[in-house]
């Protein structure tokens, strides 16, 4: 290889870092989840904790399916209410799911990963090296929005609440199934630039997910 080759000229360089439109991704569909099985919700509780050092292989689909369905999936479709509660029913956290492939929100109704962006964001998740490791990262965004029936100095407060309901149904998920998780801090600035949200949109927080490291 010559040294020149080494050089990214300065504009390919630019068009590498623009995010790729999400088109190029293409939705999954995941299968049904498995509401048997796992671990006794007592041996979860006594096997919770976090992890910090990860496996890069990734999540099976079906795994990655029971996974969100545990978190914030629907349990009554004839209500559309779901695994974990929140403030009024307003369901106003999302759950965008940041894969190797790319970036996905998980549509609960259709129990399908939507794409949002081609580009893997996991590194911009947070600080901390497991956050290049972990195949997922489960990035919990609440859309202020839709807390229409609480006072607006009190959204942030229940999106708060809401998303450690989510986080700790991830968390007995993972202990029932021997994977590895941890809830952690974003950098607000370096996120709201990498995907792409609304104004009424707020990360709170985001979770890795993956294989403990052997
Ligand atoms: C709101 C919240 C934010 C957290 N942020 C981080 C974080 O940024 N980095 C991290 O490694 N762990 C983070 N954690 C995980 C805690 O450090 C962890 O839960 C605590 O040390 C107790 O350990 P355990 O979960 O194994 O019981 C956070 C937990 C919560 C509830």
């Amino acid at each position: 290889m010559s040294i020149r080759s080494l050089f990214i000229p300065a504009l390919s360089l630019s068009v590498l870092l623009q995010p790729t439109p999400a088109q190029e991704l293409k939705p999954i569909a995941l299968p049904q989840p498995q509401t048997v099985g796992g671990r006794p919700l007592m041996q979860a509780l006594r096997d919770r904790k976090s992890t910090r050092e990860f496996s890069r292989e990734p999540l099976s689909l079906q795994t990655l399916s029971n996974l969100l369905w545990a978190g914030f999936g629907i349990n009554r479709p004839e209500t559309g209410h779901r695994t974990a509660p929140s403030a009024m029913n307003s369901q106003e956290v999302a759950l965008y799911v940041a894969l190797a492939e790319g970036l996905f929100f998980y549509d609960a109704t259709a129990h399908q990963l939507q794409p949002v962006l081609a580009k893997d964001i996991r590194a911009q998740t947070g600080s901390q090296p497991f956050v290049r490791e972990a195949p997922v990262s489960i990035i919990f965004v609440a859309d202020l929005a839709r807390l229409t029936k609480a006072k607006p100095g009190e959204r942030e407060f229940y999106a708060g609440i809401d998303t450690g309901f989510i986080s700790q149904n991830i968390y007995l998920y993972c202990a029932s199934e021997g994977l590895a998780t941890v809830v952690h801090a974003v950098d607000h600035a370096v996120l709201g630039r990498a995907m792409p949200l609304r104004p009424e949109q707020k990360v709170i927080l985001a979770q890795a997910v993956g294989h403990p490291k052997r």
